[in-house]
């Protein structure tokens, strides 16, 4: 098991304290975005192995679960020019781009099931947090803002994300189901934090 690092650790214990209040979703966005934020401030922890990129598509590394599936944080690396479908989340979920920059569209489901987009594609620089959820917005397709560099983002989910039945809306309309998985070849999530640790 390779050593947590330290700025996760100091993460999922401050989100631990702050989800032990049991705040409603607008209460809790603003304080779990502060720790993202946090999080993402330095680029200097986050081990190679979750930073590398698939040639062939996006890849998104399980970095730590909760184990009780309260929330799971997760690496999205984004070769040149990858993108996601557009897609929705059911959970909250929260977005803070480490390195390089991504393009974001969102978009609402019309009446017929199509999307529709609305307003202008947004670009977030590194350090920007972005926030999804089915009150706030759950609709939208992501990508690199470079085609000849790697982005990376931390996304923090509500739930253990790759295990979430969601939806794709492909171009030529209706919408399918999906679940991610995630990336990882390990069988469990690479960091923990144990019961004596959590407590310190
Ligand atoms: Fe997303």
């Amino acid at each position: 098991m390779p050593t947590t690092p330290a700025p996760i650790e100091r993460f999922v214990r401050d989100l631990d304290l702050l989800l032990a209040r049991k705040l409603a979703e607008p209460d809790l966005l603003p304080g779990a975005g502060r720790l993202l934020g946090a999080l993402i401030a330095t680029d200097d922890w986050l081990p190679d192995a979750y930073a590398a990129p698939d040639p062939e598509r996006y890849t998104q590394y399980l970095l730590y679960r909760d184990p009780a599936a309260r929330f799971s944080l997760v690496s999205f690396v984004w070769g040149p020019g990858q993108s996601t479908p557009i897609h929705d989340h059911t959970v909250w979920g929260l977005v803070g781009v480490l390195r390089g920059a991504e393009l974001s569209q969102r978009y609402r489901v019309s009446a017929d099931g199509s999307p529709v987009a609305i307003g202008p594609v947004e670009r977030l620089e590194a350090g920007r947090i972005d926030a999804v959820s089915p009150s706030l917005g759950d609709v939208h397709r992501v990508e690199n803002a470079f085609d000849d560099q790697v982005s990376i983002s931390i996304h923090l989910y509500g739930a253990d994300i790759g295990k979430v039945r969601r939806s794709v809306y492909p171009p030529e309309g209706g919408r399918k189901a999906f679940v991610s998985g995630y990336s990882n070849t390990e069988a469990a999530p690479p960091f923990v934090l144990d019961a004596a640790d959590k407590a310190a």
